[in-house]
């Protein structure tokens, strides 16, 4: 697949068909994906792949606690800031938007809209889930080389034909993750990717997202000469 349809192809899919995934396929996609560069190839990134009995008894431990104690679950690091602002907030908001037509959920229906979110940890029902974390005692820019690697994963991954979801909703639940995996002290929850096979069907995989055209967010200097 040539670089730019996997770009173009890559799209955050929320309900994936079940079918299995050989282990084989989930190296390769990693191996690929470590070759992201990072800060001094410092190569800050851990993941864990979890699929069949362990990935449902970690799905069903932070459902429960998704649904009935949400307030006491909170990231070790702050994604977004208290309050949103424009022109950040107003995009934001267009994708929830969009996510519910989608799907047939009304405004003002927060009980759908909750199930729909609570979906986060079903992994949208993929068959693999990978979970990334990063040690807490690096710095700021680590985030950057975390999100190149995980921009690796789901472009790889579309060169084998999987689709993916970045899952923040994940952060939340680091406690719960701490009670199912041998994830040091010193490492921060920071992202999930749900990766399996896109259920072309599901309506909410098929809306599309916007994007600001260049002149939005790029000035150029020095080309009228
Ligand atoms: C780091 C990161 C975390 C995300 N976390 C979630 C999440 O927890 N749940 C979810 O449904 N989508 C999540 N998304 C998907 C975004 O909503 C999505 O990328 C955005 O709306 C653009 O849509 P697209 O990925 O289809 O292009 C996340 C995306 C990124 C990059």
């Amino acid at each position: 697949m040539h670089v730019d349809s996997a770009i173009r192809s890559r799209k955050s899919v929320r309900r994936f068909l079940s079918g299995h995934i050989p282990r084989p396929s989930i190296e390769r996609i990693l191996e690929l994906s470590a070759r992201a560069p990072s800060g001094n190839n410092v190569q800050p990134w851990h993941v864990h792949v979890l699929t069949g009995a362990a990935k449902q008894a970690l799905c069903r431990d932070i459902l429960e606690a998704a649904a009935t104690q949400s307030d006491e679950h909170t990231p070790e690091y702050q994604y977004y800031p208290d309050q949103c602002f424009e022109p950040y907030s107003g995009r934001s908001r267009e994708v929830g938007v969009d996510l519910d037509e989608a799907l047939g959920i009304a405004r003002g229906d927060l009980e759908a809209r909750e199930r729909q979110t609570l979906r986060n940890y079903l992994f949208f029902d993929a068959p693999v889930g990978l979970l990334i974390s990063l040690d807490r005692r690096l710095n700021t820019g680590s985030y950057m080389d975390l999100g190149m690697f995980m921009q690796n994963i789901m472009l790889a991954a579309r060169g084998q034909g999987f689709h993916t979801c970045a899952q923040a909703a994940f952060a939340w639940y680091h406690k719960i993750v701490r009670q199912h995996l041998p994830l040091p002290d010193d490492h921060i929850l920071v992202c999930g990717i749900a990766l399996g096979h896109e259920d072309r069907t599901a309506p909410e995989n098929n809306f599309n997202t916007a994007r600001e055209p260049i002149a939005g967010f790029t000035t150029f200097h020095g080309f009228d000469q």
